[in-house]
């Protein structure tokens, strides 16, 4: 067993709760029951201050996903109680024998809880969270996040670091990549859905693991797109936009939360105790706990609110982090803190009973220990690889697809004899494939779109030439010649360009969100031969495409596909897979535009008004815009075209008018009726969007809201009606007295196929 006996610290200077039991809404799944906590009560009782502290300290035992630097000697500290958790761990050989070391070497063989980021799949890499997302499909999410569960679990661990639910409106910042894009509505479904997924029905189902909500919060606000960078966000924005995928995990039943590395208007997250204790316990009756993100408690001390570690660890602690991922503050600080009274022992026992909390949860006093795997590679169970290609195929969203010679360039149809050029660095870049936090992905079990595409094409009798042209960074243009050369011998060209794997994920943000490098020269030199051209875009984010938007006829956005990313290419090239991806982030045209995002409010003075509400007078200079560039972005939110056409009609509201105080109370609802028809001649999947804006109310609200989504799968010609309820939930926001409430005014609500069309119908809200 070649277990490393190393844990990795970093540099750094070296009231118990009313037992309630937690309902998770959808599932009925509970955190705790009153035995547990009675069981809680029971070692509490036994705990001494350094044992307990010992709970709330949590180290990475292998890899580094951070800064760090190495101390030996890991077994001691577990042996003595001082660890509570590990991460990085990830066979279950390592997991078991650090357990043991815990559970038949400490003094109350309490069970180590082993966590991993486990963001898009464990060994069986699904699409990054931002192509996940593009599905709008939240029980496909679900059933990738189930896989990851069994996965990771049989490895014995049992904690993902998922889902992000930061909302990201700026393409800039890298780790727009793992979130649900830019709304707070479908970023919430997505969250129920993950969590659905990890925790399944019972936590303390062996293949189960607890999801950790993160970043809480505002974590994707950062000025600028600069990762870790500060934040400046209103109580009624940080309520209305960042806050609801939080509370959606917290609703379904997310046993933990990580706090953010950002300071949110002056405050650190790590020691923020509005949103930590009187949002997070107090207001939405969180029962689990919260980890800090990597050395986010030491960090308080750079952000410049403690002067060391020691009042950092008090300032984090009391704000309501209740573990101390990698700072190794509360070991050393924490015990003398409580002894000397400048930390109540009703924190540390609060804090110390939510850890022990989800470990029962979960199971992990009865079975500490997971069986031993037989070395099988799991991304060769078919039903595994099959949600992995269905949903990369779901995450494509197919950005253009012009007429060339009379038909949409898209499927494609390469009759023998005829010869296909491949190019670009990613046709056949199996690590970049598998995207940022790819876990215990391999780029061996990869299949990328060269070797998916060549012997499909072999079968056909086409030719296929593959030529990279130059690498994902785009530094040198040798090959451009060579590339300009394999198009004009072909017929048809596939041009596979983007970022590499990691240019977007954690510390990766760009000043530029255009093609890397000299890509675009590549692009524009291969479109030059003339040759009908596919464009598959892979990236972690929205890329600012705007020559390749005008004259490439086909465009495919493909993001970081994972482990089967090419047969569900070919697939969805040769029209078995219908792309039905739809855009959960608004492209910009330029970088100038960002932040970009389509709930935005409107100005006094708007360039466009808005889906025609209210006036449509504007002055063609004194507007909100630039100079020298549109305010639209390049491909709204919501968009994405597939193989076939679809009608949206007969929209009908339920009411003219609703009461305010009816719906506040429960007591009235409004639906909304839509039809929706496949027009075209394939069978395809539509995301009908429902929209509203809500005028005359005491705050502006935003230009569109996304309010409510469904997809559809149709045959050609076939039908279906949608109805849509708009209730409390939908129809409330944060008003001028920061209350979540309905209010008088005017509701505006349509249907539609993206966030840039609409035919909105009015009702009145009375009073
Ligand atoms: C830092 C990242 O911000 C966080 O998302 C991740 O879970 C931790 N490192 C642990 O690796």
């Amino acid at each position: 067993m070649n277990r490393t006996k190393i844990l990795t610290l970093t540099v750094v200077s070296a009231v118990q709760l009313a037992v309630v039991p937690f309902r998770a809404e959808a599932q009925g799944a509970s955190l705790s029951t009153p035995q547990t906590e009675q069981k809680i009560d029971a070692l509490l009782a036994k705990m001494t201050i350094e044992e307990k502290v010992g709970q709330l300290n949590q180290l990475s035992s292998g890899s580094l996903t951070g800064p760090s630097s190495v101390v030996r000697d890991g077994d001691a500290l577990i042996r003595t109680g001082m660890v509570g958790s590990l991460f990085n761990s990830v066979t279950w050989k390592e997991t078991n024998a650090y357990q043991r070391e815990s559970i038949e070497g400490s003094r109350l063989h309490i069970p180590v809880l082993f966590g991993l980021d486990v963001i898009h799949g464990f060994r069986t890499t699904f699409p990054i969270p931002l192509g996940l997302s593009s599905s709008w499909d939240t029980d496909l999410v679900e059933q990738t996040a189930r896989v990851a569960a069994q996965e990771a679990s049989s490895q014995g661990v049992r904690w993902t670091f998922s889902p992000m639910v930061d909302i990201a409106r700026d393409p800039r910042w890298g780790r727009i990549a793992e979130g649900a894009g830019e709304d707070p509505y479908l970023g919430s479904a997505f969250a129920r859905a993950y969590v659905r997924g990890y925790q399944g029905r019972r936590l303390d189902d062996p293949s189960s693991i607890v999801a950790c909500a993160k970043h809480f919060v505002g974590y994707g606000a950062a000025e600028g797109g600069r990762d870790y960078n500060t934040t400046e966000i209103s109580e009624r924005t940080l309520r209305d936009v960042y806050l609801p995928p939080f509370r959606a995990a917290v609703g379904e039943g997310a046993g933990t939360i990580m706090s953010a590395f950002n300071s949110i208007n002056g405050v650190p997250s790590s020691a923020n105790a509005f949103t930590l204790t009187e949002v997070l316990r107090n207001e939405w009756k969180f029962q689990g706990f919260v980890d800090s993100d990597w050395t986010a408690v030491h960090e308080i001390t750079l952000h410049g609110i403690a002067e060391n570690d020691e009042a950092a660890a008090q300032k984090s602690f009391l704000a309501g982090v209740d573990m101390d991922m990698q700072s190794a503050a509360y070991l050393p600080h924490l015990p003398d803190l409580v002894k000397s009274g400048r930390v109540p022992v009703g924190r540390l026992d609060d804090a110390v009973r939510r850890v022990l909390r989800i470990k029962f949860a979960l199971g992990l006093f009865e079975r500490p220990y997971v069986p031993e795997v037989v070395d099988a590679n799991p991304t060769e169970v078919p039903a595994s690889r099959e949600l992995a290609r269905r949903a990369a195929e779901e995450s494509f969203v197919l950005l253009e697809n012009r007429k060339v010679a009379g038909f949409p360039l898209l499927p494609i149809a390469p009759v023998a004899g005829q010869r296909v050029a491949l190019i670009g660095p990613l046709s056949d870049s199996a690590g970049d494939m598998l995207g940022p936090w790819s876990g215990e992905g391999r780029a061996s079990d990869v299949v990328t779109l060269r070797m998916a595409l060549a012997p499909r094409l072999e079968r056909l009798h086409v030719g296929l030439t593959v030529t990279q042209g130059m690498n994902a960074a785009g530094s040198e243009t040798s090959g451009i010649a060579a590339a300009v050369e394999a198009a004009r011998q072909s017929d048809l060209v596939i041009l596979a360009l983007g970022e590499s794997g990691h240019s977007s994920g954690e510390a990766s943000a760009r000043s530029r969100i255009d093609l890397p490098g000299h890509q675009e020269e590549l692009l524009e030199a291969v479109v030059a031969t003339g040759k009908p051209t596919v464009l598959i875009l892979f990236s972690g984010r929205p890329l600012a495409v705007e020559w390749a938007s005008r004259n490439v006829p086909a465009i495919l956005m493909a993001w970081f596909p994972g482990l089967q990313g090419g047969p569900a290419l070919v697939r969805t090239l040769f029209g078995e897979a219908e792309p039905s991806g739809r855009l959960t982030v608004s492209v910009p045209r330029s970088v100038g535009q960002v932040p970009m995002y389509y709930n935005r409010l409107n100005t006094g003075r708007p360039r466009v008004d808005p889906i025609g509400l209210g006036s449509t007078k504007s002055d063609p200079y004194y507007v909100s815009g630039y100079i020298d560039e549109l305010n639209t972005p390049l491909y709204p939110f919501g968009y994405g075209l597939g193989y076939t056409t679809f009608e949206i009609s007969g929209v009908k509201v339920s009411a003219a008018s609703i009461s305010a105080s009816a719906v506040n109370a429960g007591r009235a609802q409004l639906t909304v009726n839509a039809n929706v028809r496949n027009s075209g001649t394939r069978v395809g999947t539509e995301t009908a969007q429902l929209y509203i804006r809500l005028r005359g109310t005491s705050v502006a609200r935003p230009v569109r809201e996304l309010k409510g989504f469904k997809r559809v799968h149709l045959e050609p010609g076939e039908s279906s009606q949608l109805a849509f309820n708009l209730d409390r939930e939908e129809l409330s926001f944060w008003n001028l007295d920061m209350k979540n409430v309905v209010e008088q005014g005017t509701l505006y609500v349509w249907v539609a196929s993206d966030s840039s069309v609409g035919d909105p119908l009015r009702v009145d809200i009375t009073e």
